[in-house]
């Protein structure tokens, strides 16, 4: 599949109002409009009559109206001129869909099912939204592996030698590769209080690689130590949107059980889980080597995760990897 034909978030709800709000996905500049008929609308931005930037238009009551001479588009694409109402147009239309408070793009005729990662369980209690200055891949890289925890996030209070002792696992089947981080140590009293758990819990992060599109669910909570029974607290969905060959948008949903988490609970989580994020732009936005391939680098045991999935990113994204180079 290419990269359109799969469904990504492109921009949370709010942002788009009553004018035109320009996006960008797998290097294609995109318009996207609100209109009270047509509902939410996405074009590529270039107008087909002689090349203005349609996110300087206007939205008409027939359709988004370009600001140099007025040619006028619906949502399916069709557009006409307002001074040569015979002559016709169309222009590419993507696809579009509101869903967990963002609006999310695919392409003309995406077949692709769409990644509904909402629970009915769970509550949606925050979203951390990142423009990445570095490709997919790296990005990705870094949320399937914990080796960096000891170093990139210090205050999480992993050291060297748990993460070495810990049990990792990784399974993998044709839609999914996923790794599991079971650290034996028991958790800090301090979040042992702050959750209610019982003395001698451990935590626990199942993470889950998913193809259509590439996007990891990180469940994590925490072991009874009573029936080593699992109990998962918060669940966070990352999206990693590929805006170009050199930015990626990091989107991370994330879930919790409603009524398990006080306001202020949650607000803990949203500021921690920003602070995992801001520590690992640090890292991201820094590599030298940011389009390294997998042969490239010199990989260790926690790294098999990414190896998969690094795998199965040409056949997910093909148009991004032209044959004759491996790589765009
Ligand atoms: S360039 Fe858009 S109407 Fe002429
Ligand atoms: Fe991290």
């Amino acid at each position: 599949m290419n990269i359109l034909d799969h469904w990504h978030p492109i921009l949370p709800r709010e942002q788009l109002k009553d004018k035109p709000v320009e996006v960008q996905l797998a290097n294609q500049r995109i318009v996207l409009f609100r209109h009270p008929e047509q509902g939410i609308a996405a074009l590529d931005i270039r107008c087909p009559h002689r090349g203005m930037d349609l996110s300087y238009g206007k939205v008409q009551t027939t359709g988004l109206a370009c600001r140099y001479h007025g040619w006028t588009f619906d949502a399916q694409g069709q557009g006409y001129s307002p001074c040569n109402p015979k002559l016709k147009t169309q222009t590419t239309a993507y696809t579009t869909r509101e869903y967990a408070d963002f609006i999310w793009l695919s392409g003309p005729a995406s077949q692709a099912p769409f990644p509904a990662f909402l629970l009915p369980n769970y509550a949606k209690v925050g979203v951390h939204l990142r423009r990445v200055q570095a490709p997919i891949e790296p990005v990705i890289d870094n949320f399937l592996e914990v080796e960096h925890f000891p170093t990139a996030h210090q205050w999480l209070g992993y050291g060297v030698q748990q993460i070495n002792e810990a049990n990792l696992v990784i399974e993998k089947d044709e839609q999914t590769v996923q790794m599991g981080f079971y650290p034996i140590e028991p958790l800090y009293p301090l979040v042992r209080k702050i959750f209610q758990l019982p003395v001698g819990s451990r935590y626990f992060m199942d993470i889950t690689a998913h193809n259509s599109p590439l996007y990891t669910v990180h469940h994590q909570g925490w072991l009874n130590p009573a029936n080593n029974q699992k109990k998962t607290l918060l669940i966070n969905v990352v999206f990693y949107v590929p805006l170009n060959p050199s930015e990626t948008l990091l989107v991370m949903f994330l879930l919790a059980e409603p009524g398990r988490f006080s306001l202020l609970k949650n607000a803990f989580i949203r500021q921690k889980t920003g602070q995992l994020i801001d520590d690992d732009l640090v890292i991201l936005n820094n590599l030298v080597g940011k389009n390294l391939k997998v042969q490239d680098m010199r990989l260790g045991a926690h790294d098999k995760a990414l190896i998969e999935v690094r795998k199965r990113l040409p056949q997910i994204y093909a148009d991004y990897y032209p044959k004759e180079t491996g790589k765009q």
